[in-house]
């Protein structure tokens, strides 16, 4: 067998780590969660949510990858031999098949705006009208989805990615500098405080079960926790990284953006007379308004959507890498078909869901259209049946000495995180699926 490669610095999975994190996630999924789910306690619930139970389970992923030093299969089944816990592996790679399945219909999206926004100008009088024109139109979002499919599948099969990363390095920065500025002129709008009270001051009728297990879905889904992709990028890293910290950081800087997002939202559709409730539209109907309203806007609003497809193509790169790690386990030689069968496999899924607000927005299935019932299978029970999972290996199945070993954080901080895992994140988790069905 090969030699496993390793990150080959420590800014190296800094980078992978906080670009599988910051995506569709963050700058998409929750401001439009937000919208439809009451904003301000929404907000809150997922504050909560990411600090107490999906920053402790991130880090069981980085202590359990690094520990197995292998696609997470094997990892899973070397820490806990004869044992059928590796199952967690083989349900991630479902969980991020699915994902994927979804979430190259929405990166799709943001390709036919950077193309349309190219070579037609995109200052049209009515947002809703054009974002709905697009997603109706079954030639143009199937393009688009298999575009990003190629994108996602070619970085993922040639190992360019350390470039992708090296590259996001000063992507994301740019990206953030884009979201203060829009969120000063989104900020400044008139009638924008509407907007802030929205996200900041709570409406309690909405702290419900069901939106608390959805707070702590998108948590898990913005840290991209449960599906064993931070599992797998923590097996390629050395023993001297020091993953609290690294946890820490990636946990901080994804509320920060979500919360950016929201900022640069909330106050925009207040302002234009917008719905907060739009759906997944929203960024879509509602970042070109605010660009329209910015010198030089057309020509900010492409740069801001190349950035965007940049944030979101080191997130799906990850889904992929998952499935083609568990897929093909020790078979490194395999890996470039593996890239491009899955991927294809994983098209072909996604059909449907791109189909599902056009000629497919007839069909319902259990909580909607293909789309949403594909985002169901994921966030509401996919990913907090993996993390739940995750949590309870790292806390019952690994030692204490081993989690130490790898952990090398201060004792407190170390009996703390075990707690944690052990019982608490466990806990919250099965209480908040059981109180989203009593609802
Ligand atoms: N965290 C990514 C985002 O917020 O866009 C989504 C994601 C990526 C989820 C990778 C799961 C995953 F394995």
């Amino acid at each position: 067998m090969r030699q496993r490669e390793q990150w080959t610095s420590k800014i190296g999975f800094v980078l992978a780590a906080a670009g599988s994190a910051i995506g569709l996630g963050a700058i998409w999924k929750f401001p439009y969660m937000a919208g439809t789910n009451g904003g301000s306690v929404f907000v809150l619930l997922f504050i909560i949510c990411t600090l107490a139970i999906g920053l402790p389970i991130l880090l069981a992923e980085f202590v359990i990858g690094r520990r197995g030093q292998h696609d997470a299969v094997t990892s899973l089944k070397k820490l806990a031999p004869g044992k059928p816990w590796f199952f967690i592996g083989w349900m991630g790679l479902l969980s991020s098949f699915i994902l994927l399945s979804f979430y190259s219909v929405v990166g799709g999206w943001i390709l036919s705006y950077l193309a349309r926004a190219l070579f037609f100008r995109l200052d049209v009088a009515d947002y809703g009208g054009l974002f709905n024109a697009i997603i109706a139109n079954p030639g143009e979002v199937l393009i688009a989805q298999a575009v990003f499919m190629i994108m996602t599948i070619w970085i993922v099969q040639s190992g360019i990615r350390g470039g992708i990363e090296r590259a996001s390095r000063w992507m994301m920065p740019l990206l953030f500098i884009f979201f203060i500025v829009l969120a000063i002129r989104s900020l400044t709008l008139e009638g924008a405080m509407e907007g802030v009270r929205f996200l900041f001051v709570p409406d309690w009728s909405y702290l419900t079960g069901k939106t608390f297990l959805l707070a702590l879905g998108q948590a898990f889904f913005s840290l991209s926790v449960g599906v064993t992709a931070m599992m797998t990028y923590a097996s390629y890293l050395p023993k001297e990284e020091k993953l609290g910290q690294s946890a820490f950081n990636v946990s901080i800087l994804n509320i920060f953006i979500s919360l950016l997002a929201g900022i640069v939202i909330f106050p925009a559709v207040f302002a234009l007379g917008q719905s907060p409730a739009e759906g997944p539209g929203l960024i879509f109907v509602v970042l070109p308004a605010i660009f329209n309203e910015i010198p030089f806007g057309g020509f900010f609003l492409i740069l801001f959507f190349i950035l965007l497809l940049f944030a979101t193509l080191t997130s799906s790169i990850s889904m992929l890498e998952i499935v083609v790690s568990t897929g093909i386990q020790k078979k490194l030689e395999r890996r470039k078909t593996a890239a491009w069968v899955f991927g294809l496999l994983i098209f072909i899924v996604g059909i449907p869901s791109a189909l599902s607000f056009g000629v497919l927005s007839d069909v319902k299935l259990p909580g909607g259209t293909f789309f949403d019932f594909a985002d169901i299978l994921t966030s509401r029970i996919g990913l907090p049946v993996g993390a739940l999972l995750i949590s309870i290996f790292a806390g019952f199945v690994l030692s204490t000495a081993e989690t130490d070993d790898e952990l090398r954080m201060k004792p407190f901080l170390n009996r703390a995180w075990k707690f944690i895992v052990r019982f608490i994140a466990p806990l919250a988790i099965i209480i908040i699926f059981i109180a989203s069905f009593i609802d």
